[in-house]
């Protein structure tokens, strides 16, 4: 048997809306993972709106969601595209586990991006967004082709990724998620609790 600690992967969705592609996709994947990987998704419903006067003691489900970070070994944001950036639900909840600035628990933490839209473009600007993003927090950006999934009338069904090749640009993703927190775990930081 393999000596090798399982892999806790956390999925972000950056929507809130019940029939949401982000939401969905990223359950559905729970069937798509690698052996080794302990995947779940938080919902980021309960974050309320970003206040620096209560870092210390956030409210809501944002002591849950720092704790889910600091449990996982990589991140999954799937974000979707608003108006060319990602979604304001993304950023808000983003912004609240970043703190302390430089030093939160993002820092290091390896994080795999997806956009989702309606368009063909599939939120490729907001793919920008994000990356400037955690280049700020000091996370790992899984290194890789660029994934958006996008034409989701015709490449998500039942909120499962239909398209084959769509699907195995994801998953090389996630393989690369892994080989980054493979590179962390060599570095010597301790695999997620
Ligand atoms: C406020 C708003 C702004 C949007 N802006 C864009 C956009 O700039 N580019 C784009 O491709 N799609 C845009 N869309 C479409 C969403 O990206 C698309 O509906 C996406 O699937 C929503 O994600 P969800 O299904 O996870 O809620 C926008 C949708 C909304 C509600």
């Amino acid at each position: 048997m393999s000596a090798m600690p399982p892999f806790k992967l956390l999925g972000l969705p950056g929507s809130l809306r019940a029939r949401s592609v982000s939401r969905a996709v990223l359950h559905s994947l729970a069937g798509a993972m690698p052996p080794h990987v302990e995947w779940s998704v938080f919902d980021l419903h309960g974050i309320p709106l970003y206040n620096e006067d209560f870092d210390a003691d956030p409210p809501g489900s944002v002591p849950a969601l720092r704790a889910a970070v600091i449990a996982c070994d990589g991140i999954v944001v799937l974000s979707p595209e608003y108006n060319h950036g990602m979604s304001g639900v993304m950023k808000n909840a983003i912004d609240w586990v970043s703190r302390p600035g430089y030093n939160s628990v993002l820092k290091d933490k390896p994080v795999a991006i997806l956009t989702t839209s309606e368009s063909p473009l599939g939120g490729a600007r907001a793919q920008a967004d994000l990356h400037k993003l955690f280049l700020s927090t000091l996370s790992r950006i899984a290194p890789g082709r660029e994934v958006s999934i996008g034409s989701t009338a015709r490449t998500v069904v039942d909120g499962a990724i239909a398209d084959e090749a769509l699907k195995k640009r994801v998953l090389a993703l996630i393989d690369s998620l892994l080989r980054e927190i493979v590179l962390v775990r060599g570095a010597g930081r301790a695999p997620a609790p």
